[in-house]
């Protein structure tokens, strides 16, 4: 039985979590910063890096506590390594070479996407390579081919904002918080899409990627005309994202190999909007869904300790002078989108 202890600090959410390869979470643990970010409308990197700095070796206490187990019991070190904010990306990695050189175990830098994008697996143990996946969060929107662990085809990304960030900045723009996605979907429950009529980016275009941009700056107009409420805006931004996600696997979708099943992941997946419209989609093309439960679908340490159990069985361990990296795509090969300013 190979027991794995996870560190994620990528973003907001400093997390550990230990996972064994039977799928069992032991423990997990943790400390997001909302109310440190809130004042600023987003996410400040360098209050990020601070936070992490404070919570990451308390939070690995934690887990450690709670699953009354020692060093000893540990396999390996699975620690995000990147993509994201680096600050925080260099606290918890440096946390989890610490611990690895202390302990005497291997590291394992966990992409933090692989950390999504396996997530599924360590929810439904019925989920097998291949399949589809749909990574919406808060820095990333993208579809892959998920061929098994750090085999990846990228066939769609944003041209410019990610999924996610077009909730937080259309929330921000309504008034109504943050971090906005929870907050966009609330609203949007209370109004009447067919009362707004916002454009939906790159419906229809030969080619396979997204775009949020758009959508958000239209969002500025209508709030700015002082016609609409609030919550009407919100439930036709919601339902613009639901229509721009639908339409962009389905043009993947008609020019891919059959695959057999979908998976959602990342923060935006937690959606129940959008998990709906994926739902219907798979059963019109006869394809499995699954998504792992919310908690698992925003960031956490359970996802790279899970990565990090896949790349250990794999034979796959990382050397201590393994550097952070802000920018680390699952797969380098795929073709540039076009658009400066492009998120990989
Ligand atoms: O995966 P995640 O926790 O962090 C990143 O790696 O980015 O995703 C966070 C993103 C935020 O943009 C947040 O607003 C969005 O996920 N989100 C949602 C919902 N819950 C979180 N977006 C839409 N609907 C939700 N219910
Ligand atoms: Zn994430």
């Amino acid at each position: 039985m190979t027991l794995i202890l996870g560190i994620e600090s990528s973003c907001d959410e400093t997390a550990a979590s230990l996972v064994r390869d039977d799928r069992t979470i032991v423990a997990h643990a943790l400390a997001g910063q909302e109310e440190r970010h809130r004042p600023f409308g987003g996410v400040v990197p360098e209050i990020a890096a601070r936070a992490h700095a404070e919570y990451a070796a308390p939070l690995v206490e934690q887990v450690m506590k709670e699953a009354q187990i020692g060093p000893n019991d540990i396999d390996a070190i699975a620690a995000t390594a990147g993509p994201g904010l680096i600050g925080g990306v260099m606290v918890g990695l440096v946390t989890g070479k610490a611990l690895a050189m202390a302990w005497d175990k291997p590291l394992i830098a966990v992409n933090h996407l692989e950390g999504h994008a396996l997530s599924p697996r360590l929810a439904d143990d019925s989920v097998e390579f291949p399949y589809l996946l749909l990574l919406v969060s808060g820095g990333h929107s993208q579809l892959l081919r998920v061929n098994g662990v750090g085999d990846y085809n990228r066939l769609a990304t944003t041209i410019d904002d990610a999924a996610g960030e077009a909730f937080d900045k259309s929330a921000k723009i309504l008034g109504l918080g943050f971090p906005g996605g929870p907050a966009v979907e609330a609203s949007a429950k209370l109004g009447d899409a067919s009362k707004v009529d916002l454009p939906r980016p790159l419906l229809g275009a030969k080619e396979p990627h997204f775009s949020f941009a758009g959508l958000k700056s239209a969002v500025v107009r209508v709030h700015e005309s002082g016609q609409h409420a609030v919550q009407d805006i919100a439930a036709s931004f919601q339902s613009a994202v639901v229509d721009c996600l639908e339409d962009r696997i389905e043009y993947s979708l008609a020019r891919i190999e059959p695959i057999n099943t979908l998976v959602v992941a990342g923060g935006v997946a937690s959606n129940s909007a959008i998990r709906a419209m994926l739902l219907n989609l798979t059963q019109r093309h006869d394809m499995r869904f699954t998504a792992p439960p919310p908690w698992l679908c925003t960031d956490n340490a359970a996802m790279i300790a899970w990565a990090g159990i896949e790349r250990f069985a794999a034979g796959l361990t990382d050397g201590l002078d393994f550097a952070a990296k802000p920018r680390w795509p699952l797969d380098n090969d795929a073709a540039p989108a076009r658009g400066a300013g492009v998120k990989a």
